[in-house]
């Protein structure tokens, strides 16, 4: 008999986010093949795969800019109910803009470029409703600070910055208002190891001061070891394996789980 250790620490907890029986197709392709993922409040569930196994399309759906062929998502939120791929768009951005932050792998689709970095962060902070100047600056700072971005480069636009510190600003914005989950899409993907280090360091204190759900998203296992709780192993769209970090990285059981684990050995 094998002995299934799914449920973390928090045991009876109900999940924050659980999204259920997903499907989603483009033309041929299957991006995403009855995917169900749940997270607990407080965890970090990572999410691995090769590239093209559909990780960020599920990832796009948590953040409600995709909708399913079939599934549903819901978040365990005071004043959220149902299936949140029922929402209309006015009701989803509003959600996202106060109750979720994202950090994609590319930039230039979570920052306006060539505004400053505390202008970027600001804006989060102004399409929620907050309207004083003197708010915003000290909550974009504070939020930058958090994300350990350098405070003298405040106003640099991020085309003037290195990735690491883009991601950082991205970070910045994605927490500015104490979001209750945090999607990261290969947050580290394409830094310089030493930056990507950096940049892992500074999500992990993060998620261990503040206690946010995080789901993050990588083909590179080391990420998710570094920062995983529970680990959900996808392929060609479909959930091969989950279950706690240290379980999946000791023990694999599905053959393909067995490859990448000890292709990183
Ligand atoms: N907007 C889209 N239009 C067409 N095909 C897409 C789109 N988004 C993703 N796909 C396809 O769905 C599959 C899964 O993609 P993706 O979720 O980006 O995987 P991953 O993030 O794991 O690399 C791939 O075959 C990809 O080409
Ligand atoms: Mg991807």
């Amino acid at each position: 008999m094998t002995l299934t250790l799914d449920a973390p620490r928090i045991v009876r907890t109900r999940a924050l986010l659980q999204v259920s029986n997903v499907s989603k197709s483009y033309g041929p392709v299957q991006a995403l093949r009855n995917v169900s993922a749940h997270a607990y409040p407080g965890e970090v569930l990572g999410i691995v795969g090769e590239s093209g196994s559909g990780k960020s399309t599920l990832l796009r759906m948590m953040n409600l800019e995709e909708t399913p062929d079939q599934g549903s998502y819901t978040l365990d939120l005071p004043d959220v109910q149902g299936n949140l791929f029922d929402l209309d768009r006015f009701a989803r951005r509003m959600l996202c803009a106060t109750r979720i932050g994202i950090v994609y792998q590319n930039p230039h689709l979570g920052l306006l470029m060539k505004h400053s970095s505390s202008g970027n962060v600001a804006e989060r902070l102004l399409v929620a409703g907050e309207r004083s100047f003197a708010t915003l600056r000290a909550k974009a700072t504070e939020a930058l600070e958090a994300s350990e971005f350098p405070l003298d480069r405040l106003d640099a636009p991020p085309i003037e910055l290195s990735g690491g510190m883009q991601q950082r600003v991205q970070l910045a914005k994605a927490i500015a208002l104490e979001p209750a989950l945090l999607l990261l899409d290969e947050p580290t993907t394409g830094l310089d190891v030493s930056v990507q280090a950096l940049v892992l360091d500074t999500l992990k204190r993060l998620q261990q001061d503040r206690k946010i759900t995080m789901v993050i998203v990588s083909h590179d296992l080391g990420v998710i070891r570094t920062l995983a709780d529970r680990v959900m192993v996808m392929r060609r769209g479909e959930v091969v394996e989950t279950g706690l970090a240290d379980q999946i990285f000791q023990d694999p059981q599905h053959a393909y789980t067995q490859q990448l684990v000890h292709a990183k050995l």
